[in-house]
């Protein structure tokens, strides 16, 4: 068992650095490179973060393998290669894709996402699971962000690849991606052993606030202090950076990051009319059950305020429905 992890580790590695090498030094790279500029991604952060290209070609690195003397079986088990259908050998999994390098926490190579630069479906097409990689695990780019995640006790959570590498070029160190899947409590806790505070910067779309609203309970429940960047509209942190710079994703996305109680009062005002009287009581109830559920009550005068600042309502009659619920769900529990 650990001798084929050794080895497939080993396939991983050399299947990166051809693929880096294609990109940079071969004419069939040339195209791939010039859309990564085209996305805002300068020569030093493509080697930094080890981007590759896999060319349209069905042998290339199976050839390569085979050659080193890689067991092609393993390779295929290990989700490097694919065996063809009949059965007859194997063939390339990833082709005419760039290669974003997925390492574990100890900077090994252990996966790829690969995305079409067309509009080929899957966008990203990533190794799946195997004896190197667990998705619900791994986070991307923890190995580079480590030392910087320990000293300022601060990770940022983002969605994809392009996001930690436009972040980190915007000066963002501290960043890492779930990779699209959900964040899972094995993910919360492997933050939660390296930094106190956890910044969520998913994308601005639905999909991304609502599984901001998801990830606050998980982070919580492993012990983070949880923040939410709010990005306006549906762009993601690397269409923010592209449209205003990275001065102004630093201090207007990620340091003006709000609590998480305030995202999830904020995530729930979309739902109703606050012109209409009706839905204006609604929205004020949903905000106090949330309210109630702050464990300090210091917290929870503050956010009781603020609530009652906004809508002009009386603080007593607000701590006492604030005291009903808590009432309630006591009762319940
Ligand atoms: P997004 O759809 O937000 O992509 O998915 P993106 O990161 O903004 O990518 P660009 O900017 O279009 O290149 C977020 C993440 O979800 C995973 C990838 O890890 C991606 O970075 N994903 C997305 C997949 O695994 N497969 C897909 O087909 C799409
Ligand atoms: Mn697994
Ligand atoms: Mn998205
Ligand atoms: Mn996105
Ligand atoms: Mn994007």
């Amino acid at each position: 068992e650990n001798i084929e992890r050794t080895k497939l580790l080993g396939g991983y590695e050399l299947a990166g650095k051809l693929y880096q090498h294609i990109l940079l030094n071969t004419a069939e790279g040339k195209p791939a490179l010039e859309y990564l500029r085209s996305r805002g991604m300068n020569d030093k952060v493509i080697d930094t973060f080890g981007i590759g290209y896999a060319p349209a070609r069905w042998d290339t690195l199976t050839k390569l393998l085979e050659k080193r003397g890689f067991e092609l079986a393993l390779m295929e088990e290990g989700g490097l290669i694919s065996a063809k259908q009949d059965g007859s050998g194997f063939v390339d999994k990833f082709r005419d894709r760039i290669m974003f390098p997925i390492h574990d926490w100890k900077g090994q190579l252990i996966a790829f996402g690969g995305r079409a630069m067309g509009d080929v479906q899957p966008k990203y097409l990533n190794s799946p699971e195997s004896m190197l990689f667990h998705k619900s695990r791994t986070l991307y780019n923890l190995h580079l962000a480590r030392p910087q995640i320990r000293k300022r006790q601060e990770l940022v959570l983002f969605e994809g690849y392009v996001d930690v590498i436009k972040a980190w070029e915007a000066g963002v160190t501290t960043g890492v991606a779930t990779m699209g899947t959900a964040l899972t409590p094995e993910h919360a806790e492997a933050v939660r052993r390296l930094a106190e505070r956890v910044i969520v910067a998913y994308d601005g779309d639905a999909a991304g606030r609502n599984a901001a609203y998801k990830s606050i309970p998980i982070l919580e429940n492993a012990g983070c202090e949880v923040k939410v960047a709010v990005l306006p509209g549906t762009q993601d942190p690397d269409e923010y950076i592209t449209a205003n710079g990275s001065e102004r994703f630093v201090r207007e996305v990620i340091e003006a990051a709000v609590p998480s109680i305030k995202y999830k009062l904020l995530y729930f005002r979309k739902d109703y009319k606050l012109q209409e009287d009706v839905e204006k009581l609604r929205y004020i109830q949903q905000a106090l059950k949330l309210i109630a559920a702050i464990p300090t009550p210091i917290e929870r005068d503050h956010y009781v305020k603020e609530l009652v600042g906004e809508f002009n309502l009386s603080y007593d009659s607000a701590m006492q429905t604030l005291n009903e619920i808590r009432m309630q769900t006591e009762k319940n529990e």
